[in-house]
């Protein structure tokens, strides 16, 4: 039987998400701490209760059931949803259902809401608005881009508690939800991760958004994925500073191999990379997954790809890495290459032509047959 008990963070503050620690992936990727989709109750001066965004609709039972161990669903007056993505959004027909509470969102998630959903009437709010609602006092701060258009935070200044969504989040499932019952060092392990495969394409307006986000005087800042930062918030904030602004002096190096040509020349890459970089972090993609090397890319200036040519063309695994880069875009200046052939060559060719195009600069290439 699952645990459906909410858990109180704040005077009057409940988190009523969902947790599921046995969750292998997430937005298609692996992850390796499950998956948390965080939701917040908040009880108003009035008795009635604000719910600060949803879960996926699989887990609308688990929210339901946390909902009921604090009050009745009807007694949610207020729904503000920050970010319309499924993950946040899949039980608000659930919600709209069991309770009529005024929604609350951007002019962007209202138009999403309809879209997916059908729901009407949606007040919508811009950034610098604040609402009086069951007493307390909620400012909204939008947030484009991180994740989506329609992202927002929701920040109750008197309480000085930030709701903030994506950003900060981490794939770190707990039910201890606060930063200092749980391991720092992994969760903030899993929140450049999390960074790397979701924020980080759209890591310039994401700064902007972090730096007014910071710049609020906070005690907590509750994301909808992972822990809740309470004495690390100096920690995640500088994490996700360093991350948004993409500077790094380190090097990461991925590999693929067929019959372990390239994988024995891995050490060879690694000595020339050594001339410069301190920091080398290594991926065997036969056995990595390519989610832990965006993390690292994510913290990297060069990136160096090993591959054998596989029918005159780099290997499948080593095409997804450059898609993945195409898509995520890290902030990788620098790359370099090495690997096998055995009579026709072509991987380094069409891996030259790619990372070129997508403006980073080679400074080795060690293939050869
Ligand atoms: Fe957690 Fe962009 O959704």
């Amino acid at each position: 039987m699952k645990n459906q008990q909410a858990i109180q963070i704040a005077e009057g503050i409940y988190c009523v998400g969902a947790i599921d620690k046995d969750a292998p992936r997430f937005h298609g990727y692996h992850v390796s701490h499950g998956v948390t989709f965080n939701a917040y109750l908040v009880r108003g001066t009035d008795g009635k209760y604000t719910l600060i965004d949803t879960v996926h609709r699989d887990k609308t039972d688990e929210l339901l059931g946390r909902i009921a161990s604090v009050t009745e669903p009807k007694n949610i007056t207020a729904l503000i949803i920050n970010h319309t993505e499924p993950d946040h959004s899949g039980a608000v027909p659930a919600i709209l259902q069991t309770a009529k509470p005024v929604v609350y969102a951007t002019v962007a998630a209202a138009k999403f809401l309809q879209a997916m959903y059908g729901t009407e009437n949606v007040q919508t709010v811009k950034s610098g608005d604040t609402r009086e609602i069951g007493g307390r006092t909620y400012s909204f701060l939008a947030t484009p881009m991180v994740h989506w258009p329609d992202n927002m935070v929701t920040y109750l200044p008197n309480e000085k508690i930030l709701f903030s969504n994506d950003a900060f989040g981490q794939h770190f499932a707990t039910n201890q939800p606060l930063d200092t019952q749980n391991n720092i060092n992994t969760a903030l392990t899993e929140a450049q991760h999390y960074f790397a495969n979701i924020v980080m394409p759209y890591r310039a307006q994401a700064a902007k958004a972090v730096d007014a986000a910071l710049s609020l005087p906070l005690d907590m800042i509750a994301p909808s994925h992972g822990v809740v930062w309470t004495k690390n918030i100096d920690r995640i904030g500088k994490l996700y500073q360093s991350l948004c602004t993409g500077e790094s002096v380190a090097a990461t190096l991925v590999f693929d191999s067929l019959w372990g040509g390239t994988a024995e020349r891995a050490q060879e890459a690694c000595d020339e990379l050594r001339k410069t970089y301190e920091k080398i972090t290594v991926f065997d993609l036969r056995t990595d997954h390519m989610s832990d090397v965006m993390a690292a890319l994510a913290a990297s200036k060069h990136l160096c790809i090993g591959s054998p040519t596989y029918n005159g063309y780099p290997t499948p695994r080593i095409g997804t890495l450059v898609a993945e880069v195409e898509a995520l875009r890290p902030p990788v200046t620098e790359y370099s290459l090495f690997g096998t052939f055995a009579w026709g060559g072509g991987a380094s060719k069409h891996l030259t032509q790619k990372l070129d195009a997508l403006g980073l600069q080679k400074t080795f290439d060690l293939t050869r047959a």
